[in-house]
């Protein structure tokens, strides 16, 4: 069974001490679970705090973004390399990357690659904005999104990785139209069909694909009931340390239920 994955991106928000008392109050409301991950990803800047504050048992660290290079002349950049020590996985693609700072599917490919040479696992963004979706481009944008970005792995790395499916018209500050679990549903789906097709039955078996856009506490237990979803992704929901601990309760129920099923 592939573990639950809970991911806080906080996007840019919280200054080193406001994130601090963000882990100590989610810290006291979190239990170890086994067959749940919680995975925070505070800005740059807070990661080497954090990293001695967090519970390990409890938490785990992403960053939000990295330079694809190494090292070199590249001004007001971090790489991978920089944060392999630091943290266990990395959010790539992130439509507000694709949108406002005009990462290409070319850069984000590179970026997913230098990644998983520095042992950090991936958490693929992909999804399609409002028009796309009207338009009946859905499934040709993830095609793109998924293919490209994972174009220089072998089998083995793609089935570590994770992806998120955020469609950019439900992310709260983008719309934040809530998406059906029947429309979450296909689209993971049709992610996973594309693995398979690339790389096998097994692969596409193992990849995480979460959720994100607009899950909070009241929503959460629906959206991770849907068939083929293994957690979510979660933006401002995440910064209320109530609303983020009603997540992982919601996780928590749900694997709990399924595991006596089982
Ligand atoms: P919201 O949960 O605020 O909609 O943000 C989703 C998101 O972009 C997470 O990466």
């Amino acid at each position: 069974m592939r573990k639950t994955l809970l991911v806080a991106n906080w996007k840019m928000h919280l200054n080193t001490s406001q994130a601090s008392m963000l882990v100590h109050r989610l810290q006291e409301r979190t239990r170890i679970q086994r067959g749940i991950e919680i995975v925070l990803a505070p800005s740059l800047l807070t990661l080497q705090p954090l990293s001695m504050q967090i519970d390990r048992r409890k938490f785990r660290l992403a960053a939000q973004n990295a330079f694809y290079k190494d090292e070199g002349a590249f001004t007001g950049e971090v790489s991978f390399s920089m944060l392999r020590d630091l943290v266990h996985y990395v959010i790539v693609g992130h439509s507000e990357r694709r949108i406002y700072f005009g990462e290409t599917l070319e850069m984000i490919r590179d970026k997913v690659a230098a990644a998983v040479r520095n042992e950090i696992t991936p958490i693929l963004c992909v999804g399609e904005t409002q028009q796309e979706r009207k338009e009946g481009h859905t499934r040709q944008v993830l095609h793109d999104q998924v293919t490209t970005a994972l174009s220089n792995l072998t089998s083995n790395e793609v089935a570590d990785m994770v992806i998120a499916y955020e469609p950019v018209w439900a992310i709260s500050t983008f719309g934040g139209e809530l998406a059906k679990p029947a429309q979450i549903a296909e689209a993971i789906a049709f992610i996973r069909h594309q693995i398979e097709q690339l790389y096998g039955a097994k692969v596409a078996a193992a990849v995480r694909v979460l959720y994100g856009g607009s899950v909070d506490e009241t929503i959460a237990g629906g959206y991770l009931a849907v068939e083929g979803c293994d957690g979510a992704l979660v933006g401002g929901a995440s910064l209320n340390p109530y609303k983020f601990a009603g997540i992982i309760d919601a996780a928590y129920r749900l694997r709990h239920e399924t595991e006596q099923e089982g």
